[in-house]
Formats: C-alpha cells, sequence, structure tokens
C-alpha cells in the first residue's frame, strides 16, 4: 500500500514514521513544500526534537519511509493521502483569532484534485473545524476528473514529548467516514493500516462529523481542567492551601482521576487554545452564545494565569522590574520538545520586556532564532528585543540575576547546582517557579525566596 502524507511537521513527521515501522506492508512518503524542512527529515538533524523519534526514523528512512518535496509525484502514487497541513487560528477577516485557516488545507485538495491519476482516500490529520470534510469533498469533487475520492477524518491525539510512546500505544485510534459502502470500505482500508500493531477494540470508527468533533472536544475538556485547577491555585496562595495537595486528593476521586490536574503558568502548545477557539467559533455560528462563552472562558483563564505570574513577579520584586536581569528557564510549551506554539513563555517573555526587564533566556531545545521570532510576531518592539538575550549556558543565564523564572519543566532544572547559582546572583534572590518543580525547601534554606504556583 502506498502512503503518501502531505506537510512533515510536528504531527505528520513522527505519526508516518510510525506506520512506516509498525504497517511494514505500507510504503510511506512524506512531502512538504518546505524544502529546507525536507532536508532536516533527511539529515541527522530532525526538524522535531521527540524522544524516540530519531531511533524510528534512522530504523525506516530510506527502506519505506521516504521525505521529499515532489508533492504531485507522491500524490499520484499514493492508495492513501494524509493531509497534515497547518490550520492556525485565522488572524484577519470574518473569524480572526477564533476561526481556522484553511487556506493551506483547501491548496491541497485542489493540488490532489489536480494531478490525481486514480481513485484515493484522503484523510483528514490536521485539527480542523467540524465540516471540514464536506468543503474538503466539495473542492475535491468539483474537479475530480472522474476519479473517486473518499474523504475520512481520523484526528492525532498524540502530545508532543510522549509522541512515539503515544503512537506505539495509544489509548484509541479514531477514524471518521462516509457511511455509505464506499466510505465504509476506506476506513476499513485505513482500519487494516493501523491494525497493524493496534489492537482492533481500540480504533473507533464513527461518522465523519464525530471524528471531527471529537478531536475539538478532547483538547477543550483536557484544557479546561488545567484552567480550572490554576484557577483553584489563587484560590489556595489566598488561603494558604496547596494546589498540589489539593489536586492529588481531589484527582483519587476515580471518577475526576489524577491527569492533567497539575498547576502551572499556563498550558500552550499548537492545539489547546486553537481548538477551544474553533468550538467556541462554531458555537457562535450555530447561536449557542451561552455555549461559546462558557469555552471561551477557559482560555481567558489560561492568559489571566500567565498574567497573573508576571504580576506576583513585579509585586515581589518591590513593584520594579526595569534594569533588573531576570533568568527565564525554558520557553517550550513543555518538555521534551523543541515546539513553542503559543508558549506561555511567549506571553510573559513579553510582558517582561514590556517592564524593561533585562530577559536572558536558556532553552536547552529551543533555538535564538526561535525565541525572537515568537517575540517579534507576539508584537514585541525591536527597541524591547535589545534587552532579550538567548543563552546555551543556563548558569550565564543566571549569572548577575535578580530573578530566575521556570517556564518549562524541563527535567534538568531539578539538577542543577543551586547553591553555585545562589552566589552568582544579585540579592536578595528570587525565585518564581511556574512548573512547581524545584526543591523550595532546599532554595529556601539556601537564601532563596521562593514562590511557585498555588503554593503557601
Ligand atoms: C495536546 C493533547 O494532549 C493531545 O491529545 C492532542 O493531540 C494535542 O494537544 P500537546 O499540546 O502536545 O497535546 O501537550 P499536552 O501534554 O496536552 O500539554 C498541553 C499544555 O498543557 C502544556 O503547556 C502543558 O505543560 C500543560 N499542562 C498539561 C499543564 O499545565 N498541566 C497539566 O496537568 C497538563
Ligand atoms: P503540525 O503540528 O500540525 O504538524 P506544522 O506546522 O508543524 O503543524 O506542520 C505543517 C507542515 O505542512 C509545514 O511543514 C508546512 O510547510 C506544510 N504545508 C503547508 N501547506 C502545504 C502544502 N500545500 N503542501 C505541502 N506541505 C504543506
Amino acid at each position: 500500500m502506498n502512503i503518501c502524507c502531505i506537510g512533515a511537521g510536528y504531527v505528520g513527521g513522527p505519526t508516518m514514521a510510525m506506520i512506516a515501522k509498525k504497517a511494514t506492508f505500507c510504503k510511506v512518503t512524506v512531502v512538504d513544500i518546505n524544502q529546507a524542512r525536507i532536508d532536516a527529515w533527511n539529515s541527522a538533524e530532525l526538524p522535531v526534537y521527540e524522544p524516540g523519534l530519531e531511533e524510528v526514523v534512522r530504523e525506516c528512512r530510506g527502506k519505506n519511509l521516504f521525505f521529499s518535496t515532489d508533492v504531485d509525484q507522491a500524490i499520484r502514487d499514493a492508495d492513501i493521502i494524509f493531509v497534515s497541513v497547518n490550520t492556525p487560528t485565522k488572524t484577519y477577516g470574518v473569524g480572526a483569532g477564533r476561526a481556522a485557516d484553511l487556506r493551506y488545507l483547501e491548496l491541497c485538495a485542489r493540488r490532489i484534485a489536480e494531478v490525481a491519476q486514480g481513485d484515493k482516500i484522503i484523510v483528514e490529520k490536521s485539527t480542523l473545524p467540524v465540516r471540514t470534510a464536506e468543503s474538503l469533498k466539495r473542492v475535491l469533487h468539483s474537479n475530480s476528473n472522474g476519479y473517486r475520492f473518499e474523504v475520512l477524518s481520523n484526528p492525532e491525539f498524540l502530545a508532543e514529548g510522549t509522541a512515539i510512546s503515544d503512537l506505539e500505544a495509544p489509548d484509541r485510534v479514531l477514524i471518521g467516514g462516509d457511511d455509505t459502502p464506499s466510505g465504509q470500505a476506506a476506513v476499513e482500508t485505513l482500519v487494516k493500516v493501523y491494525n497493524a500493531w493496534v489492537p482492533r477494540e481500540r480504533i473507533l470508527t464513527t461518522n465523519l462529523w464525530s471524528s471531527e468533533l471529537t478531536k475539538l472536544v478532547s483538547n477543550a475538556l483536557l484544557a479546561q481542567r488545567i484552567s480550572s485547577v490554576n484557577s483553584i491555585s489563587a484560590l489556595c496562595e489566598a488561603t494558604g492551601a496547596d494546589i498540589d495537595e489539593v489536586a492529588f486528593a481531589a484527582g483519587k476521586d476515580t471518577r475526576i482521576g489524577p491527569k492533567f490536574l497539575k498547576a502551572s503558568v499556563g498550558f500552550g502548545g499548537s492545539c489547546f487554545q486553537k481548538d477551544i477557539l474553533n468550538l467556541v467559533y462554531l458555537c457562535e455560528y450555530y447561536g449557542l452564545k451561552e455555549v461559546a462563552e462558557y469555552w471561551e472562558s477557559v482560555v481567558k483563564i489560561n492568559d489571566w494565569q500567565k498574567d497573573r505570574f508576571v504580576r506576583s513577579m513585579i509585586r515581589t520584586m518591590f513593584n520594579t522590574i526595569s534594569g533588573k536581569k531576570i533568568a527565564v528557564l525554558g520557553f517550550a510549551f513543555k518538555k521534551d520538545t523543541n515546539d513553542t506554539r503559543e508558549s506561555a513563555a511567549i506571553r510573559v517573555c513579553a510582558s517582561l520586556l514590556a517592564e524593561q526587564a533585562e530577559v536572558a533566556v536558556y532553552d536547552p531545545q529551543v533555538t535564538e532564532k526561535g525565541i525572537r521570532d515568537d517575540l517579534v510576531y507576539a508584537g514585541v518592539p525591536e527597541s524591547q528585543l535589545a534587552r532579550l538575550s538567548v543563552v546555551d549556558d543556563p548558569y550565564a543565564a543566571l549569572d548577575q540575576a535578580h530573578a530566575l523564572a521556570v517556564l518549562t519543566e524541563w527535567d534538568e532544572f531539578k539538577s542543577f547546582d543551586y547553591d553555585r547559582i545562589f552566589t552568582g546572583m544579585k540579592k536578595p534572590a528570587f525565585a518564581f517557579d511556574g512548573r512547581n518543580i524545584l526543591d523550595r525547601a532546599k532554595l529556601r534554606e539556601i537564601g532563596f525566596e521562593v514562590h511557585a504556583i498555588g503554593k503557601p
């Protein structure tokens, strides 16, 4: 079976690598218009950092896994085409700031219809608003040259940082298709691919719209838990309760469960905010104002939590951070990824720079260019960016700093030499832990003033 995936990003790359590894009867070609990205996939320095990914790519690349920029050829050869292009939140026009920008997807659909020389199964992999398959179908069928295109929805549930283990043993695989004989046949074809390693009872099949909506709903429900716990973290700080104790005890109720109850400076990532805003847009479209407001508040609390973190830093540091050096530890939206999309660090750093602080960022995987681009995109003016430095050595970031702020829970931050750090810092030395990973007792013993999320 020939599989092609359009879009060699955080979703397309790892997913196709796993299909190539497990479904050895498939030949998988991942294509992208971005030459640099394809070159990176074909090199020793993969464009996506993900534990375990390199091994899988090394094992399959050149055997049944290929990366190429020849989109048309890959489309022509494929029986199944996964579409895994970016669908960012619209920044212009109707639905700006909420709706998904589907222009890349539509371009793909047009391209497929134009160059295909046979029937194809088209699989939506990108996160999409409900009923996108409808538009996809129309574009495909209006330009089909007589070929049949079956559209399936197969949302990706992997989390970055754990992509390889999530793909290897998914809780479930969801495949949505049309309730017609040809639709069901297409669903069965895709089921066969996943069934090469995923037990059949974990492969759920639904109609197209259920599958599309499930992706938004799963992410909205997960993000809602974080916003709920983050809102309670403020109450903990006001009352002297400890958020980790509260979340642990509440999570012991098996109906609630322990996962996604970790208080933090705020959730990030390419999915949560985008998907909730899609859901909000969808609700508004269907006239469900209250439902839209309800879900929008999940995103609002998230922004509030980031701002609350910065306000607490400023207040603690005698109401001024102007000219003070602040070491920001971690810029990725979570550990074990080099992805920074919607990372809380962007808004936090932008606010610190606006307060005229000298910000020194250290992240083990994110490049300086990535950090600068994110801040420029977030609207930080050049004059403020002059006060930003990005360093390879965490101790350099901390040298002569007034404060450190942990924004990503990288494991290495837990094993820093805090005696050494304290010696190099200005006094009083402040530690702001946006991830609750530092050993607060030890830091206080050394002489740090420590603030964590939802902690006394
Ligand atoms: C998420 C979904 O988990 C995944 O199923 C979907 O396919 C894509 O979106 P991802 O964005 O990669 O995955 O990471 P996730 O682990 O869900 O974390 C999202 C954000 O929430 C991160 O910034 C993380 O640090 C934060 N988070 C997570 C918390 O603040 N507290 C928690 O308890 C869990
Ligand atoms: P995700 O996290 O969803 O994988 P990314 O932005 O990492 O998102 O990846 C999407 C990829 O899709 C990008 O590398 C982009 O260049 C690619 N892409 C977008 N439009 C097209 C297209 N028309 N043809 C081929 N690749 C495309």
